[in-house]
């Protein structure tokens, strides 16, 4: 375990905030997730930090950053075309991509290039291009920081939805994931339901293969969403707001040709991308931070911005999204 004093974040959160941290903690075994819960994680201000791809930090930290970085992916059985595979939380999600392909493993090769850890995966049930990390997870290990006792939920146990698992509800702040394992397929299957991705593999006329999936999927994500290596971002910032039939009715009559997809209980999910961009604030900036030209839904720090002004443009995204088309949009990110 390494511990560091007054830790600057900078390079710890994929939006650049510029905040700093009174501890930061790297895990850099599974045996440090207990002496970190012994020794730092109770009675004081804490936060479990994956990747920082999906964190906006608001001010400096005044606590402890716990940041998982053992990792290691381990094949636990093999069976009727089927392979279990125990990945360490700390393991870049991408580097499981490359592993899957490696090993000609199919099931999440639509997640490609989605940045982060694994162990954050099933917190917020990452999902894009058709696909959602609650379809190959088996189960997942960790560690109660209340009781500190070990804990194993199987899939339906930890109550996965859009954007939502029980590790963002009833476990928030009171657990850190060291395993997640995936049940992933030897046999080819392929899920191509985002047309964007099928339109984009047929114009490519290349044959169907894990990698060819892959690489598509890298293209479309990079046409489309900003690199948070050079602008910073944590991807989509709010989430796709899901309403009642008649109320998208409603809306269709002053916006015909608004998007909607079905959703459960016959309710409608909308495009928050699309809604901020009829709002009139794709690609606007507002000082040092505003929305991503291509992609409305994710806000960005175009060099420099301070918490406050990315929260700023926020708010007024909300309010204008509010006026136009009478409901609330509900940030996705976390914030510090
Ligand atoms: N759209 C617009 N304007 C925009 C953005 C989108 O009109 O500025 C329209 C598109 O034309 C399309 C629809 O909205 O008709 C949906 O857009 P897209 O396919 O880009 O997906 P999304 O719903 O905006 C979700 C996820 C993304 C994921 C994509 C691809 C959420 C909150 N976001 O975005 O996830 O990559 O689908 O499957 O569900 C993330 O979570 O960080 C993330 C990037």
């Amino acid at each position: 375990m390494k511990l560091t004093e007054n830790q600057n974040l900078k390079t710890y959160n994929t939006f650049g905030m510029e905040v700093y941290a009174r501890q930061f903690l790297q895990l850099e075994t599974v045996e440090d997730v207990r002496a970190a819960i012994c020794y730092y994680l109770r009675d004081k201000p804490f936060y479990i930090l994956g990747g920082g791809s999906n964190t906006l930090f608001t001010k400096d930290f005044d606590g402890t950053i716990a940041h998982p970085t053992f990792n290691g992916i381990s094949v636990m059985e093999k069976s009727d075309g089927k392979v279990l595979l125990r990945v360490a939380a700390g393991e870049p999600w991408d580097n499981l991509i490359q592993y899957c392909i490696k090993h000609q493993l199919y099931g999440i090769e639509n997640l490609t290039a989605i940045p982060g850890l694994v162990g954050s995966a099933p917190v917020q049930n990452i999902g894009a291009y058709g696909m959602e990390v609650k379809d190959t997870v088996y189960k997942v290990e960790g560690v109660i920081i209340s009781t500190g006792k070990a804990f194993e939920l199987a899939n339906a146990e930890c109550r996965f939805g859009y954007r939502n698992s029980i590790f963002k509800q009833e476990l928030k702040n009171d657990c850190i994931i060291t395993y997640v394992w995936f049940q992933l397929s030897e046999k080819q299957q392929f899920t191509l339901t985002y047309q964007g991705l099928s339109k984009a593999l047929q114009e490519r006329e290349l044959p169907l293969t894990l990698r060819n999936v892959s690489d598509c999927v890298r293209k479309i994500r990079d046409s489309k969403l900003p690199d948070p290596t050079i602008v910073g971002n944590g991807g989509s910032f709010f989430k796709n707001p899901v309403i009642p039939e008649e109320h998208y009715r409603d809306l269709l009559t002053d916006f015909p040709d608004l998007v909607a997809y079905d959703a459960p209980e016959g309710m409608k999910k909308l495009s928050a991308g699309q809604l901020i961009e009829k709002a009139g604030w794709k690609g606007k900036r507002m000082g040092n931070a505003g929305t991503w030209k291509n992609q409305a839904l994710v806000l960005v720090n175009y060099g420099g911005a301070t918490p406050n002004e990315v929260l700023d443009v926020a708010k007024a995204i909300i309010q204008d999204v509010e006026t136009l088309f009478k409901l609330t949009l509900e940030m996705e990110i976390n914030r510090i």
